[in-house]
């Protein structure tokens, strides 16, 4: 089966992004999110993300318009049933991947594979919730995405070569490099990124070290490219909270324990960036 029409579940800071770089590659997407506000916002982000591309010689006006036209816009998920592929970025949690793939099994034809974009939630369990766990898999893509080369490409335990194969050759569709791994906790990305924003986070907590003097270390005696703080806020941190939770309990160990910093600032609603409050105010 030729993947002509791709349905992206969430259109928020991942779903946009994923919807961009598959419109952009000549893909037809439907987006999916829950609220018109929530489609109005994603859509918005696009069109400045285009025309910043646009601005900086990397896609031509034509491009920059055929892509956008190429997304539309829905609330009903049924209006998914027409799509070759799906990718799932809806919020981390459980309970809504859940409903989201019991649902998208009935709603997608047999063949069609159905992606998530999860940080850390087992594809292998997602997988079971459907009738088609050979045909679920991770497709793990980096904030933000229209500029991030990684893919990581998550095997469930019951993936097939088949699954696997057609969404490696997509990512290169849409000029990405998958790197395949094996599905567990955090996979291999946020196993080892959130344990160490994690542990900035209680520097700043026990008072060793102010935000900015963290995230300075990091950048010129590590050469990161940013410090942890400023990408804690950057992914969202209620989106750290929840990658962490699913680590702690899925892997069992004391050291995914979120800091309590972290779980206050959420509380608070300082979810980073994207409320304008985090480790930064923006
Ligand atoms: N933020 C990051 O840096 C990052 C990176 C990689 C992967 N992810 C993963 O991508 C997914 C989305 O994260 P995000 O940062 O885009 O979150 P976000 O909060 O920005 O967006 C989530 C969107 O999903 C929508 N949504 C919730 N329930 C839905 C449903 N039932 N159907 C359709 N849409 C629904 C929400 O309305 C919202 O617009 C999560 O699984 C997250 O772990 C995030």
């Amino acid at each position: 089966m030729e993947i002509r029409r791709i349905g992206v579940l969430g259109a928020g800071t991942m779903g946009n992004g994923i919807a961009h770089v598959f419109a952009r590659s000549g893909y037809s997407v439907v987006l999916c999110d829950v609220e018109q506000r929530f489609l109005d916002r994603g859509l918005d982000t696009i069109a400045k993300n285009l025309a910043r591309e646009t601005s900086k010689g990397k896609i031509t006006v034509e491009q920059e318009k055929e892509s956008y036209q190429r997304i539309t816009p829905v609330l009903d998920r049924a209006k998914l049933t027409d799509c070759d592929f799906i990718v799932e970025a809806a919020t981390e949690k459980f309970e809504i991947k859940t409903e989201i793939f019991r649902d998208l099994d009935r709603v997608a034809r047999p063949e069609v594979i159905l992606a998530s974009n999860t940080s850390s939630i087992s594809i292998t369990k997602l997988a079971a919730i459907t009738k088609r766990p050979d045909k679920v898999i991770g497709m793990h893509f980096f904030n933000p995405v229209p500029v991030m080369k990684l893919v990581e490409v998550i095997r469930g335990l019951a993936t097939s070569q088949a699954t696997y194969d057609a969404v490696r050759d997509l990512a290169q569709k849409l000029e990405k490099m998958p790197v395949e791994v094996n599905d567990a906790p955090g996979f291999v990305s946020n196993r080892v990124l959130m344990p160490l924003l994690n542990e900035a986070m209680y520097t700043v907590m026990e008072g060793v070290a102010t935000p900015e003097a963290v995230d300075e270390v990091f950048k010129l005696g590590m050469a990161h490219p940013m410090g942890p703080l400023t990408l804690a806020d950057f992914i969202g941190l209620d989106v750290c909270l929840d990658i962490m939770r699913v680590m702690q309990e899925g892997l069992g160990d004391p050291k995914y324990r979120p800091c309590p910093l972290l779980i206050k600032m959420v509380d608070a609603g300082w979810l980073g960036r994207k409320s304008g409050r985090g480790f930064y105010k923006y």
